[in-house]
């Protein structure tokens, strides 16, 4: 590993990740670990060049205030300690909370002038040290990786690619449920122009089959969540020497900023429940990533801007939004609307503002005229909403022109719809999804 690093231990702070992000914003890698890790865990770890003793209103457990290691301030590394009152050279970075201009000023005559780290945290040096890491752990074995199409298996599979080739096995599974063109883009990107190992499963006669007549929201995700496995299995099953399962894990998966000190490293994801028997190490080669550095990463991996910056999407797919019960004649209806509006935010230079947008189709009709003749048909609702971390959310207000020109298009473009709505409902009492 090339880059210094600078180590965060989270003393019950909330703000742990926005320090991590700061030093990382400066060019200099950094990490975060429990305030409890010992002198040789610190020692062990590649290029430490400082260490900052993060505390905060979290640094009580149980009754009792907990600290760090004291022999960690013999570590041979500069220690600081911020956020919590212990001594006076504490108080520049002590301002944490209230001003942002002190808190950088601060960090970068610590990280710089204090630790002498050198800022060569980019993503080249990344992409290639991950490169070095994932060949030397998986040597000429195979890594099977589920390839959805989100970001981060995207950018998994672009990575995995360029360290180890043809023993890269990724598995698309399409379940029918997928936006307009999504399953068509994962193919031409990594089978035609990446060249990637890639299996292809159109599973979507089996999917609409296993979900017909189930109109219970949560019985559609678990049906859903548990043939993709399935299908998913059936196809490692049926490759051979697979011994490596790679994972879109990213660091907001690992730790979990904002709650108490002894919470925050989660297990990480096992795959969603994968069968006991089908036993693989795991190749995680984002896991320190945040969001947007995994963004970062994709780009410098040379995936299209598209792939790397699409809005989130549940793995559910539209089967969350075309409500009750899953038809066909719904389900191209929110697919073909979904494809506008998307299509229309582009244009509008929305789709680079509003955090997620889509369309619903409600299992109920409303009357209408058509070509001067009653019409009985669905309704489609769209949906814009902007949230920080998805627990909340505010609605965009979209500009009337622009919902008219969608509106048009819906209604003359896609089949079986004579109504179109806009969802005006912030989280809560609504939720993003509607199921
Ligand atoms: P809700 O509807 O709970 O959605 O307000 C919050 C965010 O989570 C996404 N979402 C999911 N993502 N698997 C996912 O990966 C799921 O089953 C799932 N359900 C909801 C939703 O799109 C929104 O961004």
């Amino acid at each position: 590993m090339k880059q210094d690093m600078i180590v965060i231990l989270d003393l019950g702070s909330h703000e742990n990740t926005v320090v991590a992000r700061a030093i990382r914003a400066l060019g200099v890698y950094s990490e975060i670990y429990p305030h409890d890790i010992t002198v040789e865990e610190l020692k062990a770890l590649p290029n430490v060049k400082g260490v900052i003793i993060n505390g905060g209103p979290n640094n009580v457990i149980d009754g009792v205030a907990i600290d760090v290691n004291p022999e960690i301030y013999n570590a041979g590394v500069p220690v600081i300690a911020a956020g919590h009152d212990k001594a006076l050279c504490e108080v520049k970075l002590a301002q944490f909370e209230n001003d942002e201009e002190a808190i950088k000023v601060a960090l970068k005559d610590f990280v710089f002038d204090v630790c002498k780290a050198e800022a060569n945290w980019n993503m080249t040096n990344f992409v290639n040290d991950q490169i070095e890491l994932v060949r030397r752990q998986v040597g000429d074995k195979k890594v099977l990786l589920a390839l959805s199409g989100g970001v981060d298996s995207s950018v998994v599979a672009a990575l995995l690619l360029k360290a180890i080739g043809d023993n890269l096995v990724c598995v698309h599974v399409n379940h029918g449920l997928m936006r307009k063109g999504e399953s068509e883009d994962v193919v031409e990107v990594f089978r035609n122009q990446l060249n990637a190992n890639l299996v292809y499963v159109d599973a979507t006669e089996r999917f609409l089959g296993k979900l017909a007549g189930v109109t219970d929201p949560e019985e559609k995700r678990k049906i859903i969540g548990s043939e993709f496995i399935r299908v998913f299995e059936e196809e490692a099953r049926k490759l051979d020497g697979i011994d490596y399962l790679g994972q879109g894990t990213i660091y907001p998966d690992i730790v979990e900023s904002g709650t108490k000190t002894a919470k925050m490293v989660k297990s990480h994801h096992n795959v969603g429940g994968l069968p006991e028997d089908l036993q693989f190490e795991l190749v995680e080669p984002l896991k320190q990533l945040f969001k947007d550095e995994v963004r970062a990463c994709g780009l410098e991996l040379g995936l299209p801007y598209d792939m790397v910056y699409r809005q989130p999407f549940p793995g559910p797919g539209l089967g969350v939004r075309c409500l009750g019960e899953i038809t066909r004649e719904r389900l191209e209806a929110v697919r073909e609307s979904d494809a506008i509006l998307r299509e229309e935010f582009k244009l509008a230079g929305l789709d680079k503002k509003v955090w997620q947008y889509f369309t619903v189709v409600p299992d109920f009709k409303s009357v209408g005229v058509r070509d001067n003749a009653r019409s009985y048909e669905y309704p489609v609702i769209i949906r814009a909403v902007n949230t920080i971390d998805a627990m909340t959310a505010t609605i965009e207000h979209i500009d009337w022109a622009i919902l008219d020109k969608i509106t048009a298009r819906i209604l003359s473009e896609v089949k079986n719809v004579n109504r179109v709505c806009y969802d005006m409902s912030p989280k809560p009492n609504a939720t993003i999804e509607w199921e």
